[in-house]
């Protein structure tokens, strides 16, 4: 989600043009030698050369990235760093050791993906470069066979400018997390004063160069915060848009202008190879830099799916044109009806497809950028057109694409249903529970419609988390998310105001997600609460209400 022009909402009443209103015409709702000894975090924190932290990121079985970043004199070319991967937080009990380079080219990033690790295990690593030493990190590698229980927090919209990442901190204290999955606008492309104020950016413009990207992403990982949660989970990341630029797709976005910012083609180029810099991920081919989709296998608990909606083949987003009292919408009509606008691309629609049908995992999980619930400002069935609808930047906006999608979750033809889909969601900087249907207000069950009471018609569940701290809409009372709700009766929970994360919890019988908010962001703060929690039982395809779900026995110890 972008920049608003206006999120100003009365909290009662019928003049809610702006709501859903934001920038551009659209409108939207929203080894080696040895290391030295373990030094003290603070030695290390204060270390010159790993001003950056340590991260980890997209576990498999076997191996997981681990990241730094060295900050040497300036002037200086080619660095040897080493590493090591123990089974104890003292790095006593190394299993590897092994030693790269890094070089101005790469900005000094580092990035090691170590083969043979054994699965479903908790292992502590460190860096050290000259005669200094990073801090210890943690990382937790995928399960095979039998997985009984995993537990994530989900993240998004991590806005600098806009506050403190309180939220991070909070997960870095969950020591019984798998991973953390964050679904993008992870870093923030606008100038000081567009999009937040309460920390300054920088550089001081809009970054459109390769040294403003890198700049950037050197800032977001020198927080306190964002380095703690990197250094106790390993991430898995997808981007949104706002990693190159807002509202971005294909061939353009919102936010590029070509005559004053140059071409996209090199803009995306320059933002990715600083994102590939600087983020604990793999980059699955080197020659397709946007195809970032990736798969995680839990054992035969979780099939975790993630998707790239950005860059790779997402059609141009259309407008919304059809005034409402709430703002202008659109309706399923003319080009929004058009079966070859894509928001995946015909090859990863495919990939999705023959994932989510072959995985012998009982859950899956799409984690994915924007909303794939309907919003509509006004509701309709299907069959008198279905109503307005609020976001062509979402799902919405791609329906025939969405319908092939519920294809899938449906069976077609000799192909069965997939059951226990459960879509992870970001962008929106807001918290909402759905079942997913075609047909969400159409009550008649038979012609595939969705019974609000039983959810019965719902063929898969999403859960949507706020973000970290980019700001939701002003709602105090309620009021907004109660009129959402009476219009879309798929929606089990709205909450707009909260900034946050979610906590999933994953066993054979269901998923629990549950919503985390902290007191603020204006600020350092330890105070978090929770809010709410919904499930989805083994092959029910449909939430209810839920309770607090208990932290694992006997995790393993956090890093020092
Ligand atoms: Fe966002």
């Amino acid at each position: 989600m972008g920049r608003p022009t206006k999120v100003a909402i009365p909290p009662t009443g019928t003049s809610r043009r702006g709501f859903f209103k934001r920038s551009g015409s659209a409108a939207v709702v929203l080894a080696a030698a040895p290391l030295m000894p373990l030094g003290t975090l603070a030695q290390s924190a204060a270390a010159s050369l790993f001003k950056h932290g340590v991260a980890s990121g997209d576990p498999l079985s076997d191996r997981v990235i681990l990241w730094t970043r060295l900050s040497p004199a300036a002037g200086r070319g080619a660095m040897t760093v080493r590493y090591v991967v123990a089974l104890d937080p003292g790095l006593t009990q190394v299993v590897l050791r092994g030693a790269t380079k890094t070089h101005p080219n790469r900005d000094f990033t580092v990035k090691v993906d170590p083969i043979g690790l054994q699965a479903g295990t908790t292992y502590y690593y460190q860096f050290a470069a000259d005669s200094e030493t990073s801090p210890v990190g943690r990382t937790r590698t995928l399960p095979v066979g039998v997985a009984t229980r995993l537990r994530f927090a989900v993240v998004s919209c991590s806005n600098h400018a806009f506050g403190f990442f309180n939220a991070y901190r909070r997960i870095a204290e969950r020591a019984d997390l798998d991973a953390v999955i964050h679904l993008g606008d992870y870093f923030y492309e606008y100038a000081p004063g567009q999009y937040g104020s309460v920390r300054t950016p920088e550089p001081p413009v809009e970054t459109v160069t390769l040294s403003d990207y890198r700049t950037r992403h050197a800032q977001y990982k020198r927080d306190a915060d964002s380095q703690e949660m990197h250094r106790q989970h390993p991430l898995i990341a997808i981007w949104d848009d706002h990693e190159v630029t807002n509202d971005g797709w294909r061939d353009g976005a919102q936010n590029h202008q070509p005559d004053t910012e140059g071409n996209w083609v090199d803009r995306v180029n320059v933002a990715l190879q600083a994102y590939y810099e600087w983020m604990p991920v793999r980059i699955p081919d080197a020659n397709e830099p946007r195809e970032n989709q990736r798969a995680f296998r839990f054992g035969n608990l979780l099939e975790l799916v993630m998707l790239e909606q950005r860059l790779s083949g997402r059609s141009q987003q259309l407008p919304a044109t059809v005034p409402t009292p709430f703002g202008n919408g659109f309706v399923q009509a003319g080009a929004f009806a058009d079966p070859s606008r894509t928001l995946l691309g015909p090859a990863q629609e495919t990939w999705l497809a023959d994932k989510l049908r072959g995985t012998p995992a009982r859950w899956k999980f799409l984690g994915q950028g924007v909303m794939f619930a309907q919003i509509k400002l006004q509701g309709a069935p299907l069959a008198a057109g279905g109503g307005v609808f609020a976001n062509p930047d979402q799902w919405d906006g791609y329906q025939p694409a969405r319908d092939r999608l519920y294809a899938v979750f449906k069976g077609q033809g000799a192909l069965p249903p997939v059951n226990n889909c459960v879509v992870l969601t970001g962008d929106i900087h807001s918290s909402w529970a759905a079942d997913l249907t075609q047909d969400p207000n159409n009550p008649n069950t038979a012609a595939g419609g969705y019974n609000a009471l039983t959810g019965e018609g719902s063929r898969a569940v999403e859960f949507v988390g706020t973000s970290v701290t980019s700001p939701g809409l002003p709602d105090e009372t309620g009021s907004t998310a109660a009129l959402l709700r009476s219009i879309n009766p798929h929606f089990k929970y709205i909450q707009l105001t909260q900034r946050g994360y979610m906590l999933m919890d994953v066993s054979p019988e269901k998923v629990v997600g549950e919503w985390w908010f902290v007191d603020t962001v204006a600020s350092l703060s330890n105070v978090q609460t929770f809010a709410a929690a919904f499930e989805a039982s083994n092959g029910s395809n449909r939430l209810t209400p839920s309770a607090q779900t208990t932290p694992k026995a006997n995790p393993p110890a956090l890093a020092p």
